[in-house]
Parts: C-alpha cells; sequence; structure tokens
C-alpha cells in the first residue's frame, strides 16, 4: 500500500502527469482524488493532475458511484469553463431590501391555482404531440397579454430543428445585455404508456414551476420594473426526453457569447413532500455560488426551514447551463426521497396538493427577489 502510494506521489508530481478536470460535485464522491485537486476560487470545476492509470481509475469510479460513463475533460485545462465561473457575477451582498419587501405580498396563491389548472388540463403536453404544441403557443399568448403594456418587454417562440414542440422565451430588455435567467420546462411525459398522445396533465411536473414564473412575470409587468440587466424567463420544450430544448438553448447562449449572470431552474414546485421544509435546494451539478446566493435570499425573505440534496444525476434543465459553464441552481419542492410519487402519470393532478398552490407561493418570492437582487 505505501509502495502504491508512493508511486502514485511520483506520477502524479512528475511530468507524467494529464490536467483533467472535473465538476467538484464528483469529487465528493471520490475522496482520494480531493487531496490532489487543485480548486480554482469557488469554481464548480476542478483540476486534477493524473497518471493514465488513475484517469483509467477515475473512468471506473465514476461508472460505479455515479453509474455514467466519463463526466471528466481530460488532456485540457477547460479554461474557457474556469474563466466563465470565475467571473464575479453572483452579487455578494443583499442591496435592495425595500423593493423587494414591498414586491413580496404581491404574490397569489389563487393566481398558481387558476394557473396550474389551466396548464394541467392539456391533454398531454408531450413534445412529439399536437396539443403539446398548442400548449407551448397558449402559453406565449398568457405571457404576451401580461406585458402588453410594456414597451421593453418581448415575447419569443423559439423552434427547435428537430421536433415540433416550440419553447418560450420572454425578455424584458434592461440597459445591458447580461442576462438574469429564470426557466422551467412546459412539457410533460406519461411514462406509464408508449402512446405519446396518453393523459399527462403535469400539474405539479410542470405546471407549477412555470405558473411560479407566470406569476413572478405579472407581478413585474404590473409594477412596471425597469431593469439593468435583461430579465429572461423560458418555458423549456421536451425536457422530459434528454433535456432537449434547454441543451438546444444553453448552445445557442454560449455560440453567441451571451453573458449571462445566472439561471435558475423551478421544476416541482407545489408538491409539500417534506412536512418539515419549505424547499430544498439540489447541491450538484450546479453552482454552490449561485445555492450561497439563494441561502441569503431565503434567511432574508422567505424566512422557512431549507436543507441541501443531492439528484445523483442530470435531473433537470439547471445541467444544461451547468454542461455550458454558466451559473445555474435549482431550488426544489421537497427532499428528493419524499418527492411527488405521481409525477409521469395520469395522476399527476392539482388534487395531489390537496387542490390549492400554498407550497408554490414562497417560489414566487424567491424567483423576485432573485431577480431584483441580481439586478444590481
Ligand atoms: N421533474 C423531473 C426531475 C425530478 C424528479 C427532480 C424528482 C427531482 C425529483 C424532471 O422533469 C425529469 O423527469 N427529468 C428527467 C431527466 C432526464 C430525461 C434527463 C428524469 O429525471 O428522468
Ligand atoms: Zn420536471
Amino acid at each position: 500500500m505505501i509502495f502504491l502510494l508512493s508511486v502514485l506521489t511520483f506520477l502524479t508530481s512528475g511530468a507524467l502527469a494529464t490536467p483533467v478536470t472535473v465538476h467538484f460535485s464528483d469529487l465528493v464522491q471520490l475522496p482520494e482524488y480531493a487531496t490532489k485537486a487543485f480548486t480554482l476560487s469557488s469554481s464548480p470545476i476542478v483540476e486534477l493532475n493524473l497518471s493514465d492509470d488513475e484517469i483509467a481509475a477515475l473512468a471506473r469510479k465514476l461508472h460505479t458511484s455515479r453509474n455514467r460513463c466519463g463526466g471528466f475533460v481530460a488532456g485540457e485545462s477547460y479554461a474557457p469553463v474556469v474563466q466563465k465561473s470565475l467571473n464575479d457575477h453572483i452579487p455578494l451582498k443583499l442591496t435592495r431590501q425595500p423593493e423587494v419587501l414591498a414586491l413580496l405580498p404581491e404574490a397569489q396563491e389563487a393566481n398558481l391555482k387558476e394557473f396550474i389548472l389551466w396548464f394541467s388540463s392539456f391533454k398531454t403536453r408531450n413534445f412529439s404531440t399536437d396539443s403539446g404544441v398548442k400548449a407551448m403557443h397558449d402559453l406565449a399568448d398568457r405571457w404576451r397579454a401580461l406585458v402588453k403594456n410594456v414597451p421593453h418587454a418581448e415575447v419569443t417562440l423559439y423552434q427547435h430543428t428537430d421536433w415540433r414542440q416550440p419553447s418560450v422565451i420572454l425578455k424584458f430588455k434592461g440597459e445591458s445585455a447580461e442576462e438574469i435567467i429564470l426557466g422551467g420546462h412546459g412539457d410533460s411525459i406519461n411514462t406509464d404508456s408508449s402512446d405519446p398522445e396518453a393523459l399527462s396533465p403535469g400539474a405539479d411536473d410542470n405546471a407549477a414551476g412555470i405558473g411560479v414564473i407566470t406569476e413572478v412575470i405579472r407581478i413585474l409587468a404590473n409594477k412596471n420594473y425597469r431593469p439593468k440587466s435583461t430579465l429572461t424567463f423560458m418555458a423549456y420544450a421536451a425536457e422530459e426526453v434528454g433535456l432537449r430544448g434547454s441543451m438546444d438553448i444553453s448552445a445557442d447562449y454560449a455560440a453567441k457569447g451571451i453573458p449571462v449572470k445566472g439561471v435558475l431552474q423551478f421544476d416541482g414546485t407545489n408538491y409539500k413532500g417534506s412536512q418539515d421544509l419549505g424547499l430544498v435546494l439540489i447541491d450538484d451539478l450546479v453552482d454552490p455560488r449561485l445555492n450561497t446566493f439563494l441561502e441569503k435570499l431565503i434567511t432574508t425573505y422567505l424566512k422557512l426551514p431549507f436543507a441541501y440534496d443531492t439528484c445523483g444525476y442530470a435531473c433537470s434543465d439547471h445541467y444544461s447551463w451547468t454542461y455550458r459553464g454558466f451559473s445555474a441552481a435549482f431550488p426544489f419542492e421537497s427532499r428528493i426521497k419524499d418527492e411527488n410519487p405521481h409525477i409521469h402519470s395520469a395522476r399527476d393532478l392539482l388534487s395531489v396538493s390537496q387542490d390549492n398552490a400554498y407550497h408554490a407561493v414562497p417560489f414566487v418570492r424567491l424567483g423576485l427577489s432573485y431577480m431584483l437582487e441580481m439586478d444590481q
């Protein structure tokens, strides 16, 4: 063992080492690599110098511990991603308390409930169906109606090349091109059936998340809020079939070099599975600095108990942004083990949440305070 360790030390300290970059969340499960990690400030990307044998061992480890092939980059130091991660785009202090506190009481449970009932009344929002296409067009019409008196607001349908269901994007244009993004998926799925037309109301997954986003839009539009950065709201197509809509969009942002301060994902906001918690911050495949910022918003504005939990895989659209090197976070409705057992079925209805949307109200407050406090 001692012999092996000294061989490893020799290999990793010498010229035979290759730079390998991994996401820090993988390192948590690989403690033997942690001591070799070269951390770049608080970036989510961590660099290791490993020998060929160690790289092979890392691949095996990630395969068994994360049930995944690869997921790290060898042979280059991944500079663009690290560079982007090091930008100081996440505020360290909250500076707009009076304005935020004035907005918070505007969040209405009745609006959330009405929205969830409406969006979950499409037979399905499956990405490959006519009603899945219509649901997104009708959502764009609703968002347009909400901002009809806001001259700097614009709603667009984002057409994807490989399927018909569009994503919906709304922007409140600011003085700068920098964007603050809030998104969730608009599509739904019924995994009990192979028929794409099978009933899939998706009330919690994810009419509730899009309802929260819609309520944030309504409140900002009614107050005629004039942002400094551009505030962007997204309902992604085709999440349930491999994060396909958000992957297209994040690729576009990366290719165009659009500066993004942060991306928040709302996917599952109205099922109170963990009785002791108001919400949960997902801690893997996200930017931990954005979670630290959300913690400040929760303690200052929501004053609700929260915990951290791990999805364990690329469980929602936040990953499409993390994957391209943007800062993303995912506040969720419950601990993963307490998750709504009816999602992805014909039973994902508002009745599962006692026909009300009270659990989703704090997510509106989180979305509003995130938008305003990032916009400084
Ligand atoms: N809302 C779920 C993800 C989720 C479920 C998060 C339970 C936390 C707890 C999401 O819509 C989903 O189903 N995602 C897919 C992702 C896959 C297609 C890449 C999944 O988890 O299978
Ligand atoms: Zn979902």
